[in-house]
């Protein structure tokens, strides 16, 4: 059967020409001459790792979250890690988070032997609901652990305020939310340790990469030593000080980001403001074209947040649809649209189930979430023509499964 809507064709899946020729992406990295050129200057100089371009980026990085420190890893992955340690998680202690996150989020409390403990999101935001974690704090709770869903801040005052109360570290996984606003604060400087991640998909990318900033020097100086095998000094500090003798206070590991992915991130963080507001006018288009599509419901945005735009998730209303949403996935893909899924609540993992013996239903808002949630294609490199796609096959697709669609 194919699926004929006047004027626009057949649906690909039907059989029809694609809307677009090849893939678009769900999210990419753009690389510039300047990129290249300053990853090349590295590769000629004398420091390929743990050279003067890791101060740098981080002191950059630092400055532009607003943070007093900034701790550069090899992944965000190895940044949570380093986080969970310093916030002195060990076995016996339970961690807060949401379910709906990537599973690095509540792993990271798994490596340091402690167990994560999961609490529901809020309907609009899909952000972890305080109200959910005050109810699961119990004498073992040592750390919250917030995650910036899609780019949009979670709610971190009544957050850290639970913190305050329960003398709780909280560590904000921000890997999506890099550039985004809390209140008219940038995130980074508003939790006792923020994690943003570098990986190609991100805002600013170093290949794989992550930071933690802090306002606090101790956990500074910790995640530091956590990055570099537990040392108290790395090999540029005693070279410059002509000192072999260095001591082993913690156990740590190999974290250390390179100097030549700093050099990329440098020249990366030079357009995150650019990289930002273009995010954001994808964002405003999206918005624009599909608050009132039938069978969609858009991103919420909070009045006191300014969302980094990592993600544009839709929402497919199921009951206004004569289609599933893998039905809704499979199409788009066949029209090259690159959407993906954010996220298999972590719960729901196999790992997940096995270990805690989760069934599914303990998370009800973040479950049913996932049931709708559709990643379209977000990423600053989108041309004008790459957004036009995206929203010609959404309405296309859309329209000819709405349930009064005389198509569907
Ligand atoms: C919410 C979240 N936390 C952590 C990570 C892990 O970051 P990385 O891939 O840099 O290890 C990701 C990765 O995409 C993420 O989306």
């Amino acid at each position: 059967m194919s699926t004929v809507l006047e004027g626009r064709g057949v649906l690909a899946i039907h059989g029809g020409r694609p809307v677009r020729p090849t893939l678009l992406p769900y999210g990419r990295q753009s690389i510039e001459e300047s990129d290249i050129e300053a990853v090349v200057e590295v590769l000629r100089s004398d420091w390929l790792t743990t050279g003067p371009k890791v101060a740098e980026f981080e002191e950059a990085v630092a400055a532009w979250v607003g943070a007093k420190y900034a701790v550069s890893f090899s992944s965000g992955t190895a940044a949570l890690h380093a986080a969970a340690f310093t916030a002195d998680l060990q076995p016996g202690d339970e961690a807060v988070t949401t379910p709906l996150t990537f599973a690095a989020t509540a792993n990271c409390v798994l490596y340091q032997g402690a167990t994560p403990v999961f609490a529901d999101v809020q309907p609009d935001t899909l952000n972890i609901d305080p109200e959910q974690i005050a109810s699961r704090i119990t004498s073992q709770t040592k750390a919250i652990l917030p995650v910036d869903y899609a780019g949009h801040p979670a709610d971190l005052e009544p957050i850290l305020q639970l913190a305050d109360r329960h003398e709780l570290v909280v560590i904000e996984d921000a890997c999506h939310a890099l550039g985004a606003g809390y209140r008219k604060r940038p995130v980074g400087g508003l939790a006792h340790m923020t994690v943003f991640s570098f990986h190609p998909v991100k805002h600013l990318t170093t290949g794989e990469g992550g930071m933690v900033t802090t306002d606090n020097p101790r956990f500074a100086e910790t995640l530091r030593r956590f990055r570099n095998h537990g040392l108290s000094s790395d090999g540029r500090q005693r070279q410059a000080k002509r000192n072999w003798h260095y001591e082993m206070v913690l156990l740590g590991f190999n974290y250390r980001l390179s100097d030549i992915a700093c050099a990329l991130g440098i020249r990366q963080l030079s357009r995150l403001e650019a990289n930002l507001a273009r995010r954001r006018q994808i964002a405003a288009r999206y918005q624009m074209e599909f608050h009132d599509v039938a069978g969609i419901r858009t991103p919420v945005v909070r009045d006191d947040v300014d969302p980094a735009w990592h993600l544009y998730p839709i929402r497919l209303e199921l009951n206004q649809l004569s289609s599933s949403r893998n039905e809704v996935f499979q199409a788009m893909r066949a029209e090259n649209i690159g959407v993906n899924v954010h996220y298999i609540p972590v719960h729901l993992h196999p790992y997940y189930r096995e270990r805690f013996g989760y069934k599914g239903g303990e998370y009800p808002v973040a479950e049913a979430a996932y049931e709708c949630l559709v990643s379209l294609p977000m990423f600053h490199g989108m041309s004008d023509d790459d957004v036009e796609d995206v929203v010609e096959v959404v309405q296309k697709i859309l329209g000819a499964f709405a349930k009064n669609s005389r198509l569907s």
